[in-house]
């Protein structure tokens, strides 16, 4: 199976100052219960660099006004940069139009657009929607609303207890009346990196539509949704540096142009009168009520801060720190990891003994380090594996070798407390 991505080591790695760049994020200075924090939570939400703040204050300092609607100074101005946001974005993505970003409140509302819209118009009784056994909460409850109503079939690719698609399933799954594949990139819970080109070339040989949840993937990778030849791609802004409220969908303009509105309301139409609404053009059609405009700009912001470090040494510093955590986890007794794909990133989950992850959670807590514990809207999955939930840590790269000494003390700490 091929992966969708490449690490390059890129030569200008090793002359990034990463003790710099932590500077940048002023939250990472303060105290929780009276230590330093310790963030490893990013997978919840990154933290936010000052220019991205700064940014967010000179919105409203300076321009604040409603976007496509007036003639005045402040809403041209407004409109321009959140048009030029949305040119960002699809250059970051490269996508091959603006017209194929749609800004949405976050990957959930990207994935609810997709299912209400395209899921309306395409899928029929008998159909059938491929998820994996790993999806998201968000990338599961939405088809199930669909097929039932449709009276249309949800299969779930299997996995392994590594944390894999089980590729062989994958393609005994696949039938005629699949419809789409809508899986992860990567993994929320388990850090999986999932074939996602190999799927979406299977699938299309097939002529089935595929989306791609990339909520994980996009603050960690360089996404290509040309070279991924995806239908439609999700992801939130607020795990990339940005805004929360913020996410975009991508879709293939031909399919955009098929699929009815979501949401109306302002924005969307061209005219409306009593007897009939004639619909606005791509983007816009998908962009009912004022939209989050500062987000959107703001976004456009992170985006820019993420590419001056460059997502390759983003992900090759991730992977280190990863690697690290992962090696001295490994070194204590009763240690179990829940996820160990062979292409993994920026999480390491696990479980220790039998101690609760939400009591070894508390005890983090209390000594400033911020992990994430629990079920990690996955439920399916941790059913999957026997298992209430995870302590999850998830990396970003403004994260330090310190920070996994004190992860190191503190789970050490709650082995003593707990076992
Ligand atoms: N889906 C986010 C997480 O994994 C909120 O924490």
């Amino acid at each position: 199976m091929v992966n969708s991505t490449k690490e390059i080591i890129s030569p200008s790695y090793t002359s990034i100052d990463w003790k710099k760049i932590r500077e940048d994020f002023p939250i990472l200075k303060r105290e929780v219960n009276n230590q330093p924090l310790v963030y490893l939570d990013n997978a919840a939400t990154s933290q936010k660099p000052q220019l991205v703040i700064n940014a967010i204050a000179h919105y409203y300092s300076y321009y604040n006004a409603n976007v496509h609607r007036g003639v005045h100074t402040l809403s041209q101005e407004g409109t321009n940069a959140f048009e030029a946001s949305r040119n960002t974005i699809k250059e970051f993505i490269n996508a091959s139009k603006t017209e194929e970003v749609i800004f949405t409140k976050g990957t959930t509302n990207s994935i609810n657009l997709l299912a209400y819209s395209w899921g309306r118009k395409f899928v029929k009784e008998g159909d059938e929607i491929m998820i994996s056994a790993m999806e998201h909460h968000s990338n599961i409850v939405p088809w199930q609303i669909l097929c039932e109503e449709k009276k249309a079939l949800l299969k779930v690719i299997p996995i392994n207890e590594k944390g894999e698609l089980i590729w062989e399933e994958f393609l005994r799954l696949l039938s005629d009346k699949t419809k789409l594949i809508s899986v992860v990139h990567i993994s929320n819970a388990l850090g999986t990196i999932n074939p996602v080109k190999a799927i979406i070339e299977e699938a299309h040989r097939r002529n089935i539509w595929v989306h791609i949840d990339g909520a994980q993937a996009a603050p960690h990778l360089q996404i290509d949704v040309q070279e991924l030849d995806c239908d439609f791609y999700s992801f939130s802004g607020h795990k990339m540096c940005g805004p929360t409220g913020t996410g975009i969908f991508y879709g293939k303009e031909k399919w955009l142009e098929e699929m009815p509105p979501f949401e109306g309301g302002g924005e969307m139409i061209k005219t409306v009168s009593f007897e009939k609404t004639t619909y606005n053009d791509l983007p816009f059609k998908f962009e009912a009520g004022t939209p989050h405009i500062e987000g959107a700009i703001v976004l456009a912001e992170a985006i820019r801060y993420l590419q001056s470090i460059g997502l390759s040494n983003i992900s090759t510093r991730e992977n280190e720190l990863v690697h690290q955590t992962t090696t001295r986890l490994k070194e204590m007794d009763g240690i179990r990891f829940i996820g160990t794909a062979i292409h993994k990133s920026s999480v390491v989950s696990f479980l220790v003994n039998n101690i609760h992850p939400y009591d070894m959670g508390m005890i983090l807590d209390k000594m400033g380090i911020a992990v994430r514990t629990g079920h990690h809207c996955t439920q399916p999955l941790m059913d999957f594996y026997r298992i209430p939930g995870t302590v999850r840590a998830s990396f970003s790269f403004y994260n330090n070798e310190n920070d996994i000494d004190r992860l190191m003390e503190g789970v050490k700490k709650s082995i003593q407390m707990l076992s």
